[in-house]
């Protein structure tokens, strides 16, 4: 079991493209473990590389629903359908959260841990989540589309 450190908001890293994997070699698949570490050990639900400081488009995610445990490499929405306004947080940004618009379902398009291609249809958080750790491949943060808290929803 390896940690990485989770590079935080202000880093600058955090705003930049990340690249499509070409190689599935041995370093991905310790990347990806790593990464798995790391989200466990933070408590999250989802990490994308550049997070751990790797420019590289691979993201894991386990909402801690069943078959719900992701390995998304290159992904790319291909569909998504409807809206839902809730609450979301990011490790990057630590002790925070804020509400974002996000798709009730969202289609992803990408290959898994071995370079094969798949599609997954996600729903609520799995769609939430998918959605958060893709914008976090094109250096965007949540904060960045945040909007008032919903009526009835107010503290
Ligand atoms: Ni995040």
């Amino acid at each position: 079991m390896a940690l990485r450190s989770i590079r935080v908001d202000g880093d600058e890293i955090l705003r930049k493209e990340s690249k499509p994997v070409d190689k599935f070699d041995r370093r991905l698949e310790m990347l990806i473990e790593d990464m798995w570490d790391t989200m466990y050990d933070a408590n999250g639900i989802g990490l994308a590389a550049v997070q751990v400081g790797v420019l590289k488009q691979v993201i894991v995610i386990d909402t801690g629903e069943e078959d719900e445990q992701l390995v998304l490499i290159n992904p790319e929405i291909i569909a998504m359908e409807g809206n839902i306004c809730e609450a979301e947080g990011c490790l990057s940004i630590p002790g925070k959260s804020g509400y974002v618009n996000r798709p009730e379902t969202v289609t992803v398009r990408a290959l898994d841990e071995n370079g094969k291609p798949y599609t997954r249809t996600g729903t609520g958080l799995l769609a939430r989540c998918m959605c958060h750790e893709i914008d976090h491949l094109h250096g965007i943060l949540y904060t960045d589309k945040t909007v008032d808290a919903p009526e009835g929803e107010k503290d």
